[in-house]
């Protein structure tokens, strides 16, 4: 749920954080939509990758004592071979890595996100960051069989907290995903309230986050 800042009753017992959230996978794949429909409530038929990275805020009312802005990094998927990534993954604290549903060649290349995600950011205590599996497009048909069960066991054995069908043009599982995301990262903060993970200090030297969603090219 998108939510307004104000003054709020009570606001000495209410916390705020601020999590930089990386959206990652194959070019094509529906990143930039996904984040669309989720902060804005759009869809467009009309593909315009990305070049570089985009970002965008979605601000949540978590619960009645707790604000969560997500700061959402669109990284082109045709940064992959890029030598930027290092500083776009710094101090992520959750990922989104989507692939497409209609094109097979976009799931294999899953892993190869998720390895070069772990080798370039992990939580203060050394563990890789949240990273949830969005299978996207699911309004349209599948390339591959991949079932249920066989996505369950490859998020376990690929270190993905957990997976969902999405579709951005039907608004399918968007909120839900992002939700299911946002409870694991705030279940690592828990663990160490002090430290790096929570970039709310603002520690991000990046005016263009001020606005609700902004564009900036690398
Ligand atoms: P790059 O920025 O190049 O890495 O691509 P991207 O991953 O940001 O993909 P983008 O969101 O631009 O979407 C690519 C194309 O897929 C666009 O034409 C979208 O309209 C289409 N698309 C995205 N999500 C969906 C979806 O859920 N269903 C359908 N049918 N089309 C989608
Ligand atoms: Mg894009």
């Amino acid at each position: 749920m998108a939510g307004g800042e104000g003054p709020v009753a009570g606001a000495a017992e209410c916390r705020e954080h601020l999590f930089k959230v990386l959206v990652i996978g194959e070019l094509g794949v529906g990143k930039t939509s996904i984040i669309k429909r989720y902060v804005h409530q759009l869809f467009s038929q009309h593909y315009r990758a990305t070049i570089g990275v985009d970002f965008a805020l979605k601000v949540i009312n978590w619960d009645s004592k707790t604000l969560v802005r997500l700061q959402l990094w669109d990284i082109a998927g045709q940064e992959r071979f890029g030598n930027m990534t290092r500083v776009y993954y710094k101090e992520a604290v959750g990922a989104f890595v989507v692939f497409d549903v209609t094109r097979g060649s976009t799931f294999e290349a899953v892993s190869k996100w998720k390895h070069d995600l772990d080798s370039k950011v992990l939580l203060p205590n050394g563990s890789p960051i949240p990273a949830v599996l969005l299978a996207n497009k699911c309004d349209q048909k599948k390339d591959g069989s991949q079932n249920p069960s066989q996505m369950d066991q490859f998020c376990r054995e690929g270190g993905f907290v957990g997976w969902f069908e999405t579709s951005a043009k039907d608004n399918i599982n968007i909120d839900e995903a992002a939700r299911f995301l946002v409870e694991n990262i705030l279940a690592n903060y828990k663990t160490f309230p002090n430290e790096e993970n929570d970039v709310g200090k603002p520690k991000l030297d990046l005016d263009p986050l001020k606005a609700e969603s902004k564009s900036q090219c690398c």
